[in-house]
């Protein structure tokens, strides 16, 4: 993706050196930070420096690629364990971090070399992925259409193009009209400030609306589609993703509106039988008791918007079952969920 004329993509690795986009300084500053380390790599994932499925993905894979490249010839294989160990320890949502420790661990058992060339491997397919992703969603998406999106399954989530806004930047370059109503996506607003930041520097018309409007608009007849993201899919469809995507699914039901998850195959996790089995993350009450950004002297500013003295509880995803979700949109093509749907598509 183009940032000030310059083509950019949220995550890569040079050398030994992994470079990424210092997500939670967006939309108020755009900078690359350097990680050396793997532990450097575990942190940026913890405190979503790097954030969204496909993008933790990829950093865990370059993570797990620095701990081969750096462990001690003693005690390679202890090293290597915990390595992988920390790097799964920092987010258990997401299927896609899973994903590529796994796949670099294995490769990492036969050489130093095959570790990194695998984590590359498992960057570039993420952003063909993605753009896949985009050619066949744009076929979903009419001229004029207004879409409702939740969260940032953008760009900024995967290594380039995005899921759920994939289709969008596809339709909008192959001339269509559209339009996206984007949630704000409290605690953290990766709607306000990332979504909404795509969209403006993409120049696609769009408005940011509270996270609780969506029904609203649906009852009037202002949203034609709903296009999602997803962290990590069971065998059988439900799809685990951003809190609120499961009110946004049911309202959409009621209003007879088409509700779509955009994702890659690395999301869906075949040994979760259903919804109930995926795990779902619990941040810090902080980020709900509190909010962050520039005040008048540009400076940044932490402020308390709660009552003070009171608890907060912060789920930071919900699963949304398969009966709400019209279509999963994958790289390998469209499909409804449902675990022989599932099973057919993985060849399985
Ligand atoms: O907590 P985040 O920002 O890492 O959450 C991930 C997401 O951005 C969403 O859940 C998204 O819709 C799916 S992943 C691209």
């Amino acid at each position: 993706m183009e940032v000030d004329g310059r083509k950019y993509r949220t995550v890569w690795m040079e050398g030994s050196t992994v470079f990424l986009i210092e997500q939670n300084l967006l939309p108020f500053e755009f900078r690359i930070k350097e990680l050396r380390t793997y532990s450097d790599c575990c942190h940026a994932i913890t405190i979503m420096t790097v954030r969204g499925a496909g993008a933790i993905g990829a950093m865990a894979g370059f993570a797990m690629a620095l701990a081969f490249m750096k462990a001690p010839s003693q005690d390679f294989l202890l090293f290597v364990m915990k390595a992988r160990g920390e790097i799964e320890s920092t987010r258990p949502t997401a299927r896609n971090l899973f994903y590529a420790t796994e796949r670099v661990f294995s490769e990492g058992l036969i050489s130093r070399e095959a570790a990194m060339e695998e984590a590359h491997r498992i960057a570039d397919k993420d952003a063909l992925d993605s753009k896949m992703i985009g050619e066949i969603g744009n076929v979903l998406i009419p001229h004029g259409a207004r879409i409702e999106t939740h969260c940032n399954a953008g760009w900024l989530a995967f290594v380039d193009y995005g899921t759920a806004l994939s289709p969008v930047y596809i339709a909008h370059e192959r001339g269509k009209e559209v339009f996206v109503y984007v949630d704000e996506t409290r605690p953290r607003s990766q709607g306000a400030r990332l979504t909404a930041w795509e969209l403006h520097n993409a120049g696609i018309p769009h408005v940011i609306i509270p996270d609780n409007a969506g029904a609203h608009l649906m009852s009037q007849g202002k949203i034609d589609l709903v296009i999602t993201g997803a962290d990590r899919i069971a065998a059988n469809g439900d799809t685990a993703n951003k809190i609120g995507t499961l009110e946004k699914a049911i309202a959409a039901k009621e209003y007879n509106i088409p509700f779509y998850i955009a994702a890659p195959t690395s999301t869906i996790d075949i040994t979760c039988k259903s919804g109930s089995d995926i795990i779902i993350e619990e941040r810090s009450p902080e980020e709900i008791l509190y909010q962050e950004g520039p005040g008048e002297d540009g400076k940044n500013h932490k402020i308390l918007v709660c009552s003070p003295g009171s608890a907060a509880l912060n789920p930071a995803f919900d699963v949304t079952p398969g009966k709400f979700i019209t279509g999963i949109i994958t790289e390998k093509g469209l499909i409804r969920p449902g675990e022989e749907n599932i099973r057919n598509l993985l060849k399985l």
